[in-house]
């Protein structure tokens, strides 16, 4: 059995389904994991979420990452777009990253646009929603596949 993909979700998104739903939707980060770990279930990766509002609690789950993920997906949520102290954890990392975002921050406000984790991500997935989540596993999934071919 591989080692898990982790997913990790930032800053106000124990909130989904309540927080802005005409941007965020109505389910939950319950229903966002529980797709997700199906998703890569299918892949043979078992999924483990957490949410965390603290940047520094973020980091520490990075650095679990290094040594314990096959993966890392990362929706940094508003610490996207001004951590550099995320940004270097993710650095200090040679898993495949994975950037996930519900919303499609190219729509957004300009200050959406640019985010620190797309530099060390391998790719973005955004502005689908929940299934952002599933999609962004699967590639998740594939990426750690061929990290352990290689
Ligand atoms: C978000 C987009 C961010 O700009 C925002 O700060 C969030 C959620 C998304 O999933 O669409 O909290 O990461």
């Amino acid at each position: 059995m591989p080692k898990p993909i982790y997913l990790l979700s930032g800053p106000n998104l124990n909130l989904l389904g309540l927080r802005e739903p005409h941007i965020y939707g109505t389910e939950t980060l319950d229903d966002a994991h529980a797709r997700a770990a199906a998703r890569g279930a299918a892949l043979g990766y078992s999924v483990i979420g957490r949410q965390s509002n603290h940047e520094g609690v973020l980091i520490d789950w990075v650095h679990e990452a290094r040594t314990e993920a096959s993966a890392l997906v990362i929706n940094p949520a508003g610490y996207g777009h001004t951590s550099i102290a995320l940004l270097d954890a993710l650095k200090a990392i040679s898993i495949p990253i994975v950037e996930c975002h519900l919303s499609n921050l190219a729509h957004r406000e300009a200050f959406r646009h640019h985010t620190y984790v797309s530099q060390v991500a391998k790719g973005q997935v955004c502005g689908f929603g929940l299934m952002s989540y599933e999609l962004a596993v699967e590639a998740a999934a594939r990426l750690a596949d061929l990290a352990a071919r290689a």
